[in-house]
């Protein structure tokens, strides 16, 4: 891995290739190590790629947002050199950290209380990102790290979505989740909005309370099934345009549940808030600003943010 990093384990292997975490042997700073697909060839590195690692690089002053520490050249084995993201290192993500928790025999809910610290940091690194005019597009537990002491969430896998395309299988073929994806993106709408990602958020807020996926379809079909099963079939009154979006069918028509009975460990403000992150009406879902301004944050010390 060059001369300047010692690359240690893997720590993970995503939509477009491996991570490893490595130390910087002058600093000794601990890293991860990011390969991009984009092999740069005697043309040099695709100007789209540069202007989502500039893209990165603004970002990355929020400090819910993975740092991108720089960016390096490294020849890999045959001489052809690859562009490497090296971004700070932290212990785990998300998904990894509920998994252990719940193998720690704590299967009921993360602390409520971190609960809603999560969520506000991932409230405030989305709005960072919006306000910037940048949109994740991909957000999933997977994509968010954790700082297991300092208790900090972070946006991770950031920008390079509209450089590559978010693709159905990963490099590996294993099925790019559908779990956190709005529904007008399933939908085949083709102008999406900040909107998006804040059903992610909704979709993860649910997750860390009830410690299992709120919609976990397998396939863009099953998954508007999970959506439409709990919140009600969407129609043109809640939702108008709906039906004339591209990938619109007829569907079953379900009643809305209740949402509380969905997450029962989260307090009638957290259901609230939650509702307000899954309307059906892109137009109507909470921004990431509005958020952080609920009622669920108001027990939340923020000065510690
Ligand atoms: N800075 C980091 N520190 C620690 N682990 C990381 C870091 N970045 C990524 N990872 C791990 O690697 C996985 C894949 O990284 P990600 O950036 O999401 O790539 P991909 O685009 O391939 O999904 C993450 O889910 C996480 O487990
Ligand atoms: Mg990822």
């Amino acid at each position: 891995m060059g001369d300047k990093y010692e690359k240690m384990e893997k720590v993970g292997e995503g939509t477009y290739g491996k991570v490893y975490k490595a130390k910087d042997k002058e600093t000794g700073q601990l890293v991860a190590l990011k390969k991009t697909r984009l092999e740069t060839d005697e043309e040099g590195i695709p100007p789209t790629a540069l202007r989502e690692i500039s893209i990165l690089q603004m970002l990355s002053t929020s400090i819910y947002v993975v740092r991108l520490l720089c960016v390096e050249h490294i020849e890999n084995k045959s001489g052809k050199p690859i562009l490497y993201l090296v971004f700070e290192y932290l212990d785990t993500d998300l998904k990894k950290y509920i998994t252990s928790y719940k193998k720690g025999g704590n299967s009921k809910s993360l602390d409520p209380e971190l609960v809603r610290s999560f969520l506000f940091q991932l409230c405030k690194g989305v709005a960072h990102c919006h306000s910037h005019g940048v949109l994740h597009r991909d957000l999933k537990p997977q994509n968010l790290l954790v700082d297991k002491e300092k208790c900090i969430l972070k946006i991770a896998d950031l920008g390079l979505g509209r450089a590559f395309t978010v693709p159905l299988k990963s490099y590996t073929h294993e099925i790019v989740t559908l779990w956190y994806r709005a529904p007008e993106v399933l939908l085949g709408s083709t102008h999406y909005s900040t909107a998006v990602d804040m059903w992610s958020v909704g979709c993860i807020f649910a997750e860390m309370a009830r410690m299992q996926a709120l919609f976990p379809g397998d396939s863009e079909f099953q998954q508007l099934l999970h959506i439409f099963r709990l919140l009600g079939t969407p129609g043109e009154e809640e939702w108008p345009g709906v039906t004339s979006l591209r990938d619109w069918h007829s569907y079953p028509t379900w009643e809305p549940q209740n949402l509380a009975g969905a997450v029962p460990s989260l307090d009638p403000n957290g259901v609230d808030l939650l509702t307000k992150m899954l309307k059906y009406d892109p137009a109507d879902r909470i921004s990431a600003k509005a958020a952080m301004d609920h009622p669920y944050f108001d027990s939340l010390d923020k000065s510690q943010f």
